[in-house]
């Protein structure tokens, strides 16, 4: 199965992001694309930095009628990416939507993983405004077994949740996991963080690493000691 580090690049412009990935030369790190990228910049920065070489995780987080979302993914899929999300609260119809509407003509798809909760919804939030009353990891768990029936290939959820998250939905069910940080590193305004390291054993399949790598003074070096620790 593939395992990989994603970077995140959150960056606000075309310009920024390239010279970033300009440092990497030959070397053609898997890059994640959130909402401020892509809407700055629009479809045309995914296809160049997928012309560059690049694997592409297109971070948007896509919720809405099925109907809707099942089109939008196909404009989307048509960026060749490799990998794109939607919201598990959309329903478990929104997700199978979504899905089909990924499919690209030649029969290929880039992976679809759920969102389940955000990191920034806490368990009282939960219940006091979204009305759910259960507690906040069996929700996740709930949102992330809806998401294997539903087909999709994994969840995004943090890498303390991984080993849960596969033993209810299956080994080979993806958990893409932000959250990473370098022993030493400073955590920044990330709760519930895990090494590199850490994160392989307990099941991570990608790890999403942003700071850690695009603050650091050398990202190239950061990036590559995030890879070791990773593949170990
Ligand atoms: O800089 P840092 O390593 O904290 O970046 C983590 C990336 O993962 C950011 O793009 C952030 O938006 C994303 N993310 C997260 N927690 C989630 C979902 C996504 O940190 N639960």
């Amino acid at each position: 199965m593939a395992k990989d580090v994603i970077i995140a690049c959150d960056f606000s412009s075309r310009e920024r992001t390239l010279e970033f990935l300009g440092q990497f030369g030959e070397r053609k790190p898997f890059v994640k694309i959130g909402m401020e990228l892509f809407y700055a910049e629009g479809p045309e920065i995914v296809r160049e930095i997928k012309r560059r070489g690049h694997r592409i995780f297109l971070d948007l987080k896509l919720h809405d009628i099925p109907n809707t979302v099942k089109k939008a993914m196909g404009v989307l899929s048509r960026l060749d990416i490799d990998m794109c999300n939607v919201h598990a609260a959309g329903t478990a119809e929104m997700m199978r939507a979504a899905l089909e509407g990924l499919v690209r003509p030649d029969g290929t798809r880039p992976l679809l993983i759920a969102v389940t909760q955000l990191t920034s919804t806490s368990e009282e939030r939960m219940r006091d405004e979204l009305l759910i009353g259960t507690d906040i990891r069996y929700t996740i768990m709930h949102y992330a077994e809806n998401a294997a029936r539903s087909g999709l290939d994994g969840v995004v959820c943090s890498p303390l949740e991984a080993a849960d998250v596969k033993s209810r939905c299956g080994q080979g069910f993806l958990t893409v996991t932000p959250g990473i940080r370098f022993a030493d590193s400073a955590s920044d305004d990330q709760v519930r963080i895990t090494t590199p390291a850490r994160a392989r054993e307990i099941g991570s399949d990608y790890i999403v690493v942003g700071r850690p790598v695009t603050a650091a003074a050398d990202p190239v070096a950061a990036y590559e000691r995030c890879v070791k620790e990773f593949f170990g």
